[in-house]
């Protein structure tokens, strides 16, 4: 088996225009967070279940999972993302795998018939779909895969919010007073380019979560009890702002078992030890600071129930 691959393979790409596909590329290759903690976790998902199954990747972006999981010796993988250009990304980065199939499609409506796959992957996905997506990328989930078949999802934890309360470098009034006057100029329902334009000049805010309200106009989450399943919520790190949906996590398990899918185990991949063996493993990196910064995200291991189980 090939080694995990990590490196020349830096074109990971934000959902939000080129301005995003440009500074999260920047993140990734500065700060590989993904690489240090969610990858090790998906290596062992992959060893496990991949190998001569039939593979979906939802929402597969420029293919980084999908051209693993050709690595890991999958039968077939068949990747589906509503934008295009990730198509177009995603079908470069596996043209050297003649099973990879990757097409446009929307998580509302996968592109496959009932019972097809063996395995499924959603990872950072559910963090761009509104309820009524979000409850109809599970029920699609439950559809296409095959009774007795696997899924990972990776979902945005609900305590990224606590991690993210507003950290700024310098005077705190002043830098305040800045990030008043940014919101103030920004529109009702902002769009993401008008959000990151606002915000783009404010290096003094290394860590921020802003949410829109009911009206549409954004604010400074504060408190995470304000927030509710659906709403739109903004992250801010020090090299990018990028858009989500917030749900709580018992929301997200209860989305997962109404649509008839079972949990086997859930992942915390950022946690304190892992965080702590990592620099100590690796003591030239500045990760601990980073991954700090990073929103928070957990595994989920679901499986689709055989017949009379
Ligand atoms: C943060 S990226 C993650 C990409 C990939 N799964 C990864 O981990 O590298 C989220 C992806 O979900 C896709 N996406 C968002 N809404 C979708 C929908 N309704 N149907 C299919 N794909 C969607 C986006 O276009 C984007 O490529």
């Amino acid at each position: 088996m090939a080694e995990f691959e990590t490196s020349g393979y830096s074109n990971r790409i934000d959902l939000y225009g080129s301005d995003g596909v440009k500074s999260y590329d920047k993140y990734c290759e500065k700060e590989p967070v993904i690489q240090a903690f969610l990858c090790p976790a998906m290596e062992e998902f992959l060893k496990s279940e991949v190998p001569g199954k039939k593979v979906l990747d939802i929402g597969c972006g420029d293919g980084y999972w999908s051209y693993q999981a050709a690595r890991y010796g999958a039968k077939s993988i068949d990747g589906f993302d509503v934008q295009e250009k990730m198509v177009t990304l995603a079908r470069q980065a596996t043209s050297q795998f003649n099973m990879v199939n990757i097409k446009v499609g929307d998580v509302m409506d996968m592109p496959y018939g009932d019972e097809t796959f063996d395995v499924a992957m959603s990872l950072y996905v559910t963090c761009n779909l509104d309820r009524e997506r979000l409850s109809k990328h599970f029920k699609e989930l439950y559809r296409v895969l095959k009774p007795g078949g696997k899924a990972v999802i990776v979902n945005l934890a609900e305590k990224s919010v606590d991690k993210m309360y507003l950290t700024v470098r310098g005077d705190e009034v002043v830098v305040k007073g800045k990030i008043n006057k940014s919101l103030k100029q920004l529109p009702k329902h902002p769009t993401v380019s008008q959000v990151n334009k606002a915000f783009q000049g404010l290096q003094e805010v290394t860590k921020m979560f802003f949410a829109a309200d009911d009206d549409g106009d954004v604010y400074q989450v504060e408190d995470a009890s304000r927030l509710s399943n659906g709403d739109s919520i903004w992250s801010k790190t020090k090299f990018l702002t990028f858009p989500n949906f917030f749900y709580r996590d018992q929301f997200m398990l209860d989305s997962v078992i109404i649509a008839g899918l079972s949990i086997d185990q859930i992942d915390d991949i950022y946690t304190e030890e892992r965080m702590v063996l990592y620099n100590q493993t690796h003591p030239e990196s500045q990760l601990s600071k980073s991954v700090v910064d990073h929103p928070l995200a957990y595994i989920h291991h679901v499986s689709k129930a055989l017949p009379n189980c």
